[in-house]
């Protein structure tokens, strides 16, 4: 080809993650293959994602179905199924929650909601809690709090602190009038299934309330498995701005950041968006997922399961348990010791989970999970733990 760069040598990632050793090839229902046909029970769900598990025929047949009408439609263009999806998901949001805008991903999502408090208040301080995971975009970064992410890429954005999480004395000291915002998770995610005291959160809310500043929930990771569809529903409060995103179109990378409509009124047209974000193939499979999940027997039965098994791995009795905590299917197993080799270990048995910390295994399972699915997961972790120490 005669002068120029040359082309074509081998591409690589940037070792940015951990390297589980196994190729995924295929996923159908609560099971993954791998490319050497080896079968895993999949409590882990690509983080919490494959809600319903993998290959939801009906989530299926809707991408199939838009994949061959349409699979790009820029927003400044209506599309029904983008309109279907809105109608389906304002089922579960209370009627003050009345706009929203499309993402690609949690951190995007979370960016937005930043950005929104920016325009809503004039004010630009955040308050974020310890342990607290919302994102890794710089904005989303920021309100994240393991020092693992954020000091390579020091520094983040201006003006958000940190304070203990299920700790409103500490909120309310850092809490003034130059808080744009408090942004915080139902229940604690990455930072280790971390379930706050009852009236925790409506402690937050009566704090915004007094110093006028906007609450921002994120239930990325909470969303559709706390034996509820929303989490912050139970605690009768309502908040500013919520964030979505993981487990809502089961698979296919979408966010939304759903806002009151005072929110909405400040935020300038063209302000914000993104080219991808709201397509009709995500939406298509987002309407199939959010249908099924409007079942509510799915979340009364996903608060069983998840009880049934934090009391069936209590009853082992396994010493090298500290703590197993979680609502419905947002699980964890705190351990004395590091979790890593008990979750290598149970992979190697044919179980995916994932840690969230050094000593915490994540349970974060289908809700359409069966009862005998989870007692083989139980199984493999009593194995497990006893084969690591
Ligand atoms: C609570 C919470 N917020 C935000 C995010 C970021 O989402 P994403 O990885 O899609 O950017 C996550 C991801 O784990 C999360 O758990």
């Amino acid at each position: 080809m005669g002068d120029g760069v040359r082309v074509g040598t081998s591409l690589r990632p940037i070792p940015l993650h951990v390297d589980r050793g196994i190729s995924l090839a295929r996923g159908e229902g609560c099971y993954l293959w791998d490319d050497q046909g080896q079968r895993y029970l999949d409590l882990m769900t690509n983080y919490g994602v494959n809600l319903l598990g993998h290959a939801h025929p009906k989530v299926t047949a809707a991408i199939d179905r838009q994949a061959s009408l349409l699979t790009n439609a820029h927003q400044s263009f209506d599309t029904p199924v983008r309109q279907e999806f809105l109608d389906t998901l304002a089922g579960f949001l209370p009627p003050a929650l009345s706009r929203m805008s499309f993402a690609n991903s949690g951190a995007e999502a979370v960016e937005a909601a930043l950005k929104y408090t920016r325009v809503a208040t004039g004010r630009t301080n955040i308050i974020a809690t310890h342990r607290a995971y919302h994102g890794r975009t710089f904005g989303a970064l920021s309100a994240t709090s393991d020092a693992k992410y954020r000091d390579p890429f020091m520094p983040m954005l201006g003006g958000v602190r940190h304070v203990p999480f299920d700790n409103l004395t500490a909120m309310a000291e850092v809490m003034d009038d130059s808080i744009a915002a408090v942004i915080i998770e139902p229940i604690q995610g990455e930072g280790g299934i971390r379930v706050p005291a009852d009236g925790y959160l409506k402690g937050i809310r009566d704090l915004c309330d007094t110093r006028g500043a906007l609450l921002i929930i994120d239930e990325i990771q909470t969303g559709f498995r706390t034996g509820a569809p929303l989490a912050f529903i139970r605690e009768g409060i309502v908040p500013d701005i919520l964030c979505l995103s993981k487990s809502i179109a089961n698979g296919l990378p979408i966010g939304v950041t759903v806002v009151t409509e005072a929110v909405s009124e400040r935020v300038p047209k063209g302000s914000h968006g993104g080219t991808f974000s709201g397509n009709p193939l995500v939406c298509a499979a987002g309407v199939a997922t959010l249908k099924v999940l409007a079942d509510e027997r799915l979340h009364a039965q996903a608060a069983e399961k998840g009880q049934r098994f934090q009391q069936r791995v209590r009853e082992l009795g396994l010493s090298q348990v500290r703590e197993v905590r979680g609502r419905g299917l947002l699980l964890a197993v705190e351990l004395k010791k590091p979790a890593t080799p008990v979750i290598k270990a149970m992979q190697e048995r044919g179980v995916l989970v994932l840690p969230a910390g050094g000593t915490v295994i994540r349970f974060l399972p289908s809700i359409l999970i069966e009862d005998d699915q989870l007692d083989e997961g139980v199984e493999a972790l009593a194995a497990a733990v006893r084969q690591a120490s």
